[in-house]
């Protein structure tokens, strides 16, 4: 039927080595022309993907909403919205894919539902205690007339977590939980009307023929009993972590979710996979996603967080092939996201810039753009040679920075308007791809219209002008995704080489060895055939803030 189905023996699953490349949909091709990405612009655009040498597409939710957070407010889980286009346009971009032997994993949001969701609308209009408040955690407020909320927690996005609604007879009544914004309440998941649903909502996916779910908030359904109040330290980032005892993270109660969901998915052919977004202070706990029973794949938030530092990065590396490899489970690797600081500017910023805060005009400790193409080049060589599955996010392949001056009026991420602008937030990563170098908007459409504009420099990124290039940042991924799956790098072995200057990061799997030169000065190069290097190779010196792979010796 397709590329895609053949079996898979137990131990080599696809999903634990592949290279899976986020499409952020409003941002990747937009085939109607009205300013947002859709699933034809991704059908259309296929075939870059295959030369780039990906196993794996994950989309960003195209799901009915009212993108008050960009789709991850979904209020019909199993239809397409119309601004990305129909289930007949997503069934053909499957097809597609698949022909292409490219895997298709969906964004599946279980915390929470839109405010526009239908039982959520039912949850309003019916009264407290009613079966249709009891899909949501609606609460009575403290105080004489409940009128504080019912306890402390703040919101992810900024603010308080509670919003109190007026009741059908018009009198303020109780108070309703959303850790996101107040447009995404969050489900009750102690419901089995809830979990009932998500079963049928994996099913729906499954038939079309998803090879797989990235599960939002992965580690957030369930609360603690009681809802407790709990006051978060203050650099915890906007995603939560950092902090082990947080009554909404992490409770044990996700777990037995995930082992039924994992039963579900054990049901249909070709090793279908469940990669958990779960932001966890430290492997070991995300680890417990990944037991044998539960999800298939975590996302290892740990190693995108690592700065640019030989001695962490070599830490984070063995403790994640430790720590994942103890349940079973591949390590993945991640260095970009819709919801982070690119990494062609994060990992040159100057000043702390805790996850989700975003950066902009007023951020102190700019990245300069030389030094953090140069890491973010550098970064990835590493990346893409150590085994397990890498997560690469759409535009990191043409060394895409932030986009820090986006007008304040531009602004659309519910962050920025949660706390006022004190927080930038994520809309810096998240602006349309150049596509080519002339054209309107790039080649993201033909109309010219872009809901984030584009920076004016982005010609010099573009994929038409870095496809025949041979130093160009696209060509460089090409072949580190082509030398990866040659030489079955996914499946090999680490093995580190130590002796070297304590700023290098070196070791072996299977027939090349890597050696990244994390610091200020330069060293000299092993000998061995150099296969591919993140930055010219002078004279047997390997320059600050560059990564080779090297063969033979
Ligand atoms: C994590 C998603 O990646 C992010 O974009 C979203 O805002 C939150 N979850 C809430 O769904």
């Amino acid at each position: 039927m397709d590329g895609v189905s053949s079996p898979e023996a137990p131990g080599s699953e696809w999903w634990r080595t592949a290279v899976i490349y986020q499409i952020y949909p409003r941002s990747f091709a937009d085939r109607s022309g009205d300013g947002i990405g859709d699933l034809p612009g991704v059908t259309s655009r296929l075939d870059d993907l295959s030369a780039l040498g990906v196993d794996a597409i994950w989309l960003s939710p195209f799901q009915r909403s009212p993108q008050k957070d960009a789709g991850y407010d979904v209020s019909d889980y199993c239809d397409v919205d119309p601004i990305f286009g129909t289930l007949a346009d997503f069934d053909e971009m499957l097809a597609q894919a698949h022909a292409r032997g490219i895997r298709v994993i969906v964004d599946l949001v279980p915390n929470h539902s839109s405010d526009q969701h239908v039982w959520f609308r039912d949850a309003l209009a019916a009264a407290p205690g009613s079966p249709e408040r009891a899909r949501y955690i609606f609460r009575d407020g403290k105080g004489p007339q409940g009128e504080e909320p019912p306890n402390n927690w703040e919101s992810v996005f900024g603010g308080p977590a509670w919003t109190r609604v007026t009741e059908a007879d018009g009198t303020p009544g109780q108070w309703y939980l959303h850790l996101f914004d107040t447009s995404q309440p969050d489900f009750d998941w102690t419901n089995d009307e809830v979990r009932q649903e998500f079963r049928r909502i994996l099913r729906f996916w499954l038939d079309r023929g998803v090879d797989g779910f990235r599960v939002d908030v992965a580690h957030g359904l369930v609360k603690k009993e009681g809802l407790p109040d709990y006051t978060p330290p203050t650099d915890a980032g906007s995603m939560g972590g950092g902090e082990t005892a947080v009554p909404y993270w992490g409770q044990d109660g996700v777990h037995e979710i995930y082992r039924d969901w994992h039963e579900l998915l054990a049901e249909y052919d070709g090793a279908r996979a469940l990669c958990a977004e779960a932001w966890l202070p430290s492997v070991a706990q995300t680890a417990l996603w990944v037991r044998p029973d539960e999800m298939h794949q975590a996302f290892n938030f740990e190693y995108l967080e690592t700065p640019w530092d030989a001695q962490k990065l070599r830490l984070v590396i063995a403790d994640s092939l430790a720590g994942f490899g103890a349940v079973g489970a591949p390590s993945t690797w991640v260095l970009s996201n819709h919801d982070v600081v690119r990494h062609a500017s994060r990992l040159a910023l100057t000043v702390e810039n805790p996850q989700g805060y975003g950066i902009g005009p007023r951020t102190p400790g700019k990245p300069d753009p030389v030094v953090g193409l140069r890491r973010a080049r550098a970064a990835t060589t590493l990346m893409l040679a150590l085994p397990g599955s890498a997560y690469l996010y759409q535009g990191e392949e043409l060394g895409l920075p932030e986009v820090i001056d986006l007008p304040d009026s531009a602004r659309q991420d519910p962050t920025w308007f949660r706390t006022h602008g004190e927080r930038y937030g994520r809309d810096g990563c998240r602006v349309p791809l150049p596509w080519t170098a002339d054209g309107p908007s790039y080649g993201f459409n033909d109309t010219g219209e872009s809901w984030l504009p584009q920076p004016t420099q982005w010609a010099a990124f573009a994929r038409d002008v870095q496809r025949d290039d041979p130093d160009s940042t696209l060509t460089l991924y090409k072949t580190l995704l082509a030398e990866r799956r040659a030489r079955g790098l996914g499946a090999g072995q680490l093995e580190w080489i130590d002796g070297l200057p304590e700023h290098v990061v070196a070791f072996r799997n299977g027939s090349i060895t890597v050696v990244a030169n994390v610091g200020t000065e330069p060293v000299p190069l092993p000998g061995g055939t150099v296969v591919v290097s993140s930055g010219p190779v002078a004279s047997g010196i390997l320059s600050p803030d560059q990564t080779v792979w090297l063969a033979g010796d």
